[in-house]
């Protein structure tokens, strides 16, 4: 069975993510608005946590609540441009522990090169969730993950705000057990491996390079 796709249609991700795609933001405002969706992806793919009952004691009485329960949560950027979402998830899962997966595209080939990984010392422990703004033919999420996979990491999950088709399907191809989140699913590649009609280069319009 492949991993299932889910699209975060929630208004203010799709708003936000209009600004993001218009050529007109600027680096400042882009930076802010793809850290504010993150927070907002963050808490809808933590929806599914598993929960154990505790008990507290409030001003008032003691009570039976609940705490988060299971294994502990790492968040792995792609570089560079992965790292514009991590903020925004730590907001929401502070605990996390970060892990980096370095790879770049080579504009000839197209194919991944990686270039750095340092990952959690206790990956089997853990719960990951591989994060960069573009899925696009997919070559780099499949390889980051693969990369953690051959350090012993289980479960994980990949996160992204733009996916072309394209990637959607060579990653459910290469790892059926990982499940992909997306804010939007755009129509396609173009000649030149960009997203029609995506954001352009989410790395330069981030760090404000060329
Ligand atoms: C971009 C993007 C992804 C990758 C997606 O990174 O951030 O990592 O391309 O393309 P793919 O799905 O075809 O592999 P890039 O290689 O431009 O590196 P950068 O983040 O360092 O700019
Ligand atoms: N990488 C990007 O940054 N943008 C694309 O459209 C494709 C790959």
């Amino acid at each position: 069975m492949l991993g299932k796709v889910y699209v975060f249609d929630h208004p203010l991700i799709q708003h936000k993510l209009t600004i993001i795609r218009d050529k007109n933001t600027g680096t400042k405002e882009f930076r802010e608005l793809v850290d504010e969706v993150a927070t907002l992806m963050a808490f809808e793919i933590t929806r599914d946590l598993p929960l154990q009952e505790v008990e507290v004691e409030t001003p008032v009485c003691s009570a039976n609540a609940k705490t988060l329960a299971g294994k502990k949560l790492g968040v792995v950027p792609i570089l560079r441009a992965g790292i514009g979402m991590v903020d925004g998830i730590l907001k929401l899962i502070p605990a996390a522990k970060v892990g980096h997966v370095g790879l770049y595209r080579d504009p000839e080939t197209l194919m991944p090169v990686e270039y750095y990984v340092k990952l959690p010392s206790d990956v089997e422990e853990r719960d990951f969730i591989v994060v960069d703004p573009m899925l696009a033919t997919g070559g780099s999420a499949v390889e980051a993950i693969r990369s953690l996979k051959k350090r012993g990491a289980t479960s994980i999950r990949f996160m992204c705000l733009v996916a072309a088709p394209e990637g959607v399907e060579a990653l459910q191809e290469a790892h059926p057990d990982v499940d992909i989140y997306i804010a939007a699913m755009d129509e396609k590649l173009n000649e030149k491996g960009y997203i029609v009609p995506g954001l352009g280069d989410a790395g330069d319009r981030l760090f404000g390079t060329k």
